[in-house]
């Protein structure tokens, strides 16, 4: 499956129950980093686990083009970095293809260093704000020349002599938070972002791991992070926990496909990331954690998620909204399936994910029979309850990973199936989706 291929058509059908184990690939948030920072540490990193889907393909390809080794002997991906500030010019346009974690955190990470990098992607990453992350970078030095409204293709001139930054995000967002981090790193003194609410910590738990000293505070401003900058970063060896943006999908097939008992081994549970598991418990969902312990400092469990006929409505707090932020449509699919309304407010971000998840999601639903109402940063969905949900569309995946994922599980559950004019995007994060799902069970593959 390639996003930038022919279109690959999919199709959904009502499933007997899904059983077995699903074992999701890795993190795709802490492989984008464990390359960014191997190729800023002086020496060889060692990595395994690591999430083979294409948006962290780029992101290697990238990382080579900045003068990094990474290569794959065996199970391991090894990184030879070049150290804080030894990023080489690349030769050539850097293509990040689909994924706005990759370009923005490699902006970041070059952008303190004096040299210049091109980059780009594809139809749906070139219509994504960059301004988010380049407003920050300008206050270190760097000057960025990209498409009327922040937009890729772009250049990035690092700074000649950076200084550190003092930032608070104006928007609930990890990528700019690690961006600004990343170009921290090549400054000299302290380097601060200030989140009003907290996002994915990866970055500052693996800049630690690094060896950077970086310090988190709650504060009345909200969360306060300081990193000292130009460490010498020290190479790892990282094992790249499961994803739990990917474990969603299994885990939200089988609350809404009759008879389903499936377990999902090894998920990470970081409070900034395991939203959705605890709104989908506060539903009714029959999910449990199973074998709860800690790995590399991460609370870990297998996930048990059973047929769940009897799931409710909810308000979906906004507090959360950071902590499952990618799980939202899938979230989507399971609230059609139960009874009552499911509000979801604080949200506008997901305006501007690989597509506009609320317009997306709020189409396909609607096509296939379910009532939907918005607003700009808020959306309900109104739940059919088991068995009620019509299905029968064929909705677009607009480059969107996550779109045709929600929508293959949505498939599995309701009269009619569904399809999906293009499941190509799902390559970039989930490359197995499709093996995985069926050897649970599930009825959905490529349409002839
Ligand atoms: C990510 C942060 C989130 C998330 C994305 C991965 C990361 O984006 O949607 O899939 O790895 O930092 P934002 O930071 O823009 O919310």
């Amino acid at each position: 499956m390639s996003s930038h291929g022919d279109p690959i058509p999919m199709i959904a059908r009502k499933s007997a129950g899904l059983k077995g184990e699903a074992h999701v690939p890795g993190d795709k948030s802490i492989s984008h980093r464990s390359l960014i920072l191997g190729a800023m540490a002086v020496g060889e990193t060692k990595v395994t686990g690591l999430l083979e889907g294409q948006d962290v393909l780029d992101t290697a390809k990238a990382m080579r083009a900045f003068g990094a080794e990474v290569e794959k002997r065996g199970d391991t991906w090894h990184v030879h970095g070049v150290g804080v500030g030894g990023f080489a010019e690349p030769g050539n346009v850097i293509d990040c293809g689909n994924s706005g974690t990759g370009v923005r955190l490699i902006m970041g990470a070059m952008a303190t260093t004096p040299i210049t990098a091109t980059f780009t992607g594809d139809a749906s990453l070139n219509s994504r704000p960059m301004a988010r992350v380049t407003d920050p970078l300008a206050l270190f030095g760097a000057r960025a020349y990209g498409r009327k409204g922040g937009r890729l293709p772009m250049t990035i001139v690092g700074a000649e002599a950076a200084i550190p930054v003092r930032y608070a995000t104006p928007v609930p967002s990890a990528q700019v938070k690690s961006a600004v981090l990343l170009a921290g790193l090549n400054a000299p003194g302290e380097t601060v972002v200030i989140e009003r609410e907290a996002t994915r910590d990866h970055s500052e738990r693996m800049l630690t791991g690094f060896g950077a000293t970086v310090t988190t505070e709650e504060t009345s401003e909200g969360r306060v992070i300081t990193l000292t900058g130009q460490p010498e970063l020290k190479p790892q060896t990282i094992i790249v926990p499961r994803d739990p943006s990917s474990a969603a999908f299994p885990v939200c097939a089988a609350l809404i496909t009759e008879g389903s008992d499936v377990l999902v081994p090894n998920i990470g549970l970081n409070p900034t990331r395991a939203g959705l598991f605890f709104t989908l418990q506060d539903m009714g969902a029959d999910l449990t954690f199973e074998n709860m312990r800690e790995e590399g400092g991460e609370p870990v469990a297998d996930l048990r998620a059973k047929f769940s006929p009897n799931l409710k409505g909810i308000e979906v707090p906004a507090e959360r909204a950071a902590s499952m932020i990618d799980e939202y449509p899938v979230l989507s699919v399971v609230a059609a399936f139960a009874s009552g309304k499911t509000h979801m407010p604080g949200v506008k971000e997901l305006r501007v994910k690989e597509s506009d998840r609320i317009d997306a999601m709020a189409t396909g639903l609607r096509a296939s029979g379910v009532e939907v109402d918005e607003g700009e940063d808020w959306w309900t969905v109104h739940g059919r309850g088991f068995g009620d949900v019509p299905g029968g569309a064929t909705v677009q995946s607009h480059l969107d990973h996550r779109i045709a994922m929600s929508f293959l599980v949505m498939g599995l559950a309701t009269e009619a199936p569904v399809r999906v004019d293009d499941g190509g995007p799902i390559a970039t994060s989930f490359p197995i989706f499709e093996t995985l799902m069926t050897g649970l069970g599930a009825d959905l593959g490529r349409e002839a």
